[in-house]
């Protein structure tokens, strides 16, 4: 008896690449044509789960709103918010803490990954899916944009809430994540791997800010192969496949019609990422533009993030006093 609402979160780490904007904000944007209730959080809370520089992550949420807004996400229609400033999401990941066993946290794959590459990982990183369930369900959000990876925390999150469920009270209700077809972007220096803040090499994502001078070098000096034909073979030339994929995602083509686009068939791989370049720059300076312009009006910045505070707590409140309710508190 839930109506349908999205929640999404994204973390405050630096500008978006164009793997971000094609992999998730983009289909954000389209999402709030079709549901009346959408809530977007800037995931402060889980960015210092690793060590963060305070300076560059309160630069960063700034940053992230910006960039969420010049892509088209529209505070009149989508609740934008940092999670930080909503207290209930920290008090809810405690309950729901409180329903969790270790192994259930051990067997996910994030963490065995993840701890792996920390030297001393903390608690804040062992229990980080509990918040990403209290996030969900502070909201009791029935759609959950996720990439694949996170799958498995909303299996946890619909087994916290069937727990939680069954123990108290009814409270929460089933949550289901939606994963967009879309293509993964690739990074454009390692084209094995996908596109990620993570990789040192700057030269290996563009980034949403990028000017078009900096996207033609990227493009430019993104590793193909030996041969210079334009075919679509991700297994064997994943680095082609990825300028391909990444013409398709921003010209709405797909890569057999480009293949077999007789214009490009008189191509060679320099030419292509010319093409390409055209496509890419064409969508992002309007969305760099507005990022610049945003990044100069903090105040209209901090408008919007206290008005998508003000609004989500109101939600947040609401489920909280059925938790406490239900537990006795
Ligand atoms: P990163 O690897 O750059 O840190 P995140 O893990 O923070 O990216 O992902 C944020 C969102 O962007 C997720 O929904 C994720 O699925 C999507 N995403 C990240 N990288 C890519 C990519 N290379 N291609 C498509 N989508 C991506
Ligand atoms: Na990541």
């Amino acid at each position: 008896d839930c109506p349908p609402r999205v929640f999404s979160g994204i973390q405050p780490t630096g500008i978006p690449h164009i793997g971000n904007y094609v992999g998730a904000i983009r289909n954000w944007v389209d999402l709030q044509h079709k549901f009346d209730s959408i809530l977007l959080c800037v995931v402060d809370l889980h960015s210092i789960t690793v060590p963060q520089d305070p300076k560059e992550l309160r630069q960063s949420i700034f940053d992230m709103a910006a960039c969420l807004i010049a892509c088209g996400i529209d505070p009149e229609k989508s609740i934008l918010f940092q999670q930080s400033t909503v207290l209930q999401h920290a008090e809810l990941a405690w309950v729901l803490g409180c329903q969790c066993t270790l192994p259930r946290l051990e067997h996910l794959p994030q963490w065995k990954e993840k701890s792996q590459k920390c030297k001393e990982p903390g608690l804040g990183l062992f229990t980080y899916p509990v918040l990403q369930a209290a996030d969900i369900l502070l909201y009791k959000a029935t759609d959950v944009p996720v990439g694949e990876d996170q799958i498995h925390h909303i299996e946890l999150t619909r087994h916290l809430a069937r727990s939680f469920n069954r123990k108290y009270s009814l409270v929460f209700p089933h949550c289901k994540a939606t994963i967009g077809d879309v293509a993964k972007i690739r990074s454009l220096r390692n084209p094995e791997a996908k596109m990620s803040k993570s990789e040192a090499d700057p030269l290996s994502r563009i980034e949403l800010n990028d000017t078009p001078d900096k996207i033609a070098e990227k493009i430019k000096k993104a590793i193909t192969d030996c041969s210079s034909e334009v075919t679509y073979e991700p297994e064997n030339r994943p680095g082609v496949a990825n300028l391909i994929d990444i013409h398709m995602a921003f010209s709405g083509e797909f890569a057999e019609t480009i293949c077999e686009d007789a214009y490009l068939k008189a191509m060679d791989t320099g030419m292509f990422k010319t093409r390409v370049t055209e496509v890419v720059v064409e969508t992002l300076k309007p969305i760099s533009d507005t990022i610049l312009r945003l990044q100069q009006d903090k105040g209209y910045l901090e408008k919007v993030l206290k008005n998508g505070q003000q609004q989500a707590e109101v939600i947040a409140e609401q489920t909280m006093r059925e938790v406490r309710e239900g537990l006795g508190l």
